[in-house]
């Protein structure tokens, strides 16, 4: 049975291949996509995952915009990696499929509550303020929910500031929420990511696909290599989203750490600081665990054995 997941997203060029990767594999049910505000306005990361669900053939599944600010501060996005569309580098295609009519937090209650306990997987990709309101609005969703395995925070380093990680830092208050509800959550930080490197190599495996999605993957891979190398001063740019999706097709793609988890909201330096507190083996409990290590090889595999599935729809 492929495992059905809502994936909410602020596409963003690691979204978009978090989605292909999603869409291409038979382990995965896409059930719904859900965007918030981050990489870039609400406006253009929705009209960027409609664009990808053009390329990639996607069709069936609802795509729903959700908050456009975050629940304390302002907006903060990031055109310095992602640029001024939040998806530059490929030329976007019109898209024609018509957005879900419902805000993307009442399409995350609708779904989770229409399907059994257990059976919907949260991944969020982008800041975590649709998933703070829809378990605010509807706190039964929390215990319905099979897991949460998210891309976001970092246990030892940060790069939006020196300590904080940019999904978290934009909207501090709702990542504090999501990760103190009582779910299962997986935080896949940038401990992992910054080893989802497309090197040289992978960019000709994704060159050698040869298809139409292939071809936009690599233009993606192209600006954020660009944005990576002058913004963040990385040779080979990471690849961070597709990681908390390789994660639940495959969990042996990241060596995890069960630690309980917190968000810092007071920090001057450290606002938005992910802490794992690894002194002692964690407690009975403990919902939260952190990925710690990622097979490389395992997680290219995936993507671009995806990428191969999808063909040219
Ligand atoms: C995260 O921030 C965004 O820019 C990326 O899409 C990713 O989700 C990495 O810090
Ligand atoms: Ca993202």
């Amino acid at each position: 049975m492929p495992k059905k997941i809502i994936l909410d997203c602020d596409p963003g060029h690691d979204d978009a291949i978090a989605l292909l990767l999603a869409h291409g594999n038979p382990e995965i049910e896409l059930v719904a996509v859900t965007t918030v505000v981050g990489n870039q306005t609400l406006d253009k990361v929705t009209r960027n995952a409609l664009a990808v669900a053009e390329i990639a053939g996607i069709t069936g599944v609802p795509f729903a915009a959700g908050m456009h600010r975050p629940l304390v501060r302002e907006v903060e996005t990031a055109p310095s990696i992602h640029g001024d569309s939040g998806m530059d580098g490929p030329v976007l295609p019109e898209p024609t499929m018509p957005l879900d009519p419902r805000h993307a937090v009442d399409l995350i209650i609708d779904t989770i509550m229409a399907h059994e306990v257990g059976e919907i997987t949260l991944v969020p990709t982008g800041g975590l303020t649709n998933i703070a309101m829809a378990a605010r609005r509807e706190p039964r969703i929390v215990e319905r929910v099979k897991e949460v395995v998210l891309m976001g925070g970092g246990y030892s380093v940060g790069n939006w500031s020196a300590a904080a990680e940019f999904n978290i830092v934009i909207d501090p208050e709702a990542a504090h929420i999501v990760f103190n509800e009582k779910w299962p959550l997986t935080m896949v930080g940038l401990d992992v990511t910054h080893q989802a490197l497309a090197t040289p190599d992978v960019v000709a495996a994704v060159a050698a696909v040869g298809t139409k999605p292939g071809q936009f993957v690599l233009e993606l891979l192209e600006f954020f290599g660009r944005t990576y190398k002058v913004a963040q001063g990385f040779d080979a740019p990471p690849v961070h989203d597709p990681c908390a999706v390789a994660f639940v097709i495959d969990p042996s793609v990241l060596q995890v750490r069960r630690a309980p988890l917190d968000v810092e909201l007071t920090g001057t330096l450290t606002l938005g600081m992910t802490v794992a507190d690894f002194r002692l083996p964690a407690p009975a409990d403990c919902t939260t665990q952190v990925a710690v290590g990622l097979d490389q090889e395992k997680f290219w595999a995936l993507v671009i054995d995806a990428l191969e599935r999808i063909g040219n729809p």
